[in-house]
């Protein structure tokens, strides 16, 4: 069974993403995937402050909650990152969690799901910008859902069928890549 960790990408009380994360724990569950949340307002991680970048040999940040995140990352096979689009780019919370790390996202499997008006199209494209410094393995397809077509601005799922035949694509290319 593999090992997957969906990260949330908003921490606004009313999140649309707080509709999508849990459609997409079920699809991952339902391909047998152990699945974890690490979800951003609750690891509550500081802007990035660390003296050296997390390239950097002896690069070891103290707050208990990075390294929370990092082991998370670490012992996931694969990950999902659940993103808005924020001006055109991925929200700056999760920015900030992928600065955190470096070496532990080196060819690890990681899936995008993202929603928007543009079905979060340019936030993947910064996210792709950044890897050519991670070096993730990014997932194809990505799954990119979009207001008023496939979700509600709320985040409501209004085209199940469109939605569901995203997400499943996308975990399973995940799985199949993990
Ligand atoms: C600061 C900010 C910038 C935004 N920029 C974009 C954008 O570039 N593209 C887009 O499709 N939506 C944009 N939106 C609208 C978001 O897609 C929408 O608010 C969405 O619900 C945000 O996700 P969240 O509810 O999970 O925080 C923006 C929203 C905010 C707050």
């Amino acid at each position: 069974m593999v090992k997957i960790v969906v990260v949330t990408g908003s921490v606004r009380p009313n999140s649309a993403g707080q509709q999508v994360v849990p459609y997409v724990v079920k699809k991952l569950q339902e391909k047998d995937a152990v699945v974890s949340v690490a979800d951003l307002s609750k690891l509550a991680l500081p802007f990035f402050d660390s003296a050296l970048p997390p390239s950097m040999e002896g690069f070891s940040p103290e707050h208990q909650s990075v390294l929370q995140w990092t082991t998370m990352v670490k012992e996931a096979d694969g990950v999902v990152l659940v993103s808005p689009e924020y001006n055109h780019s991925l929200s700056g919370v999760q920015k900030n969690a992928i600065d955190w790390i470096y070496k532990e996202w080196e060819g690890k499997p990681v899936a995008f799901v993202g929603y928007g008006f543009y079905a979060a199209k340019h936030a993947y494209q910064h996210l792709e910008l950044m890897n050519e410094v991670l070096h993730m393995k990014l997932i194809e397809p990505i799954a990119g859902l979009q207001f008023m077509q496939d979700l509600a601005v709320d985040g409501a799922v209004q085209d199940d069928e469109a939605v569901s035949k995203k997400i499943d694509a996308t975990v399973s290319a995940l799985i199949a890549a993990c």
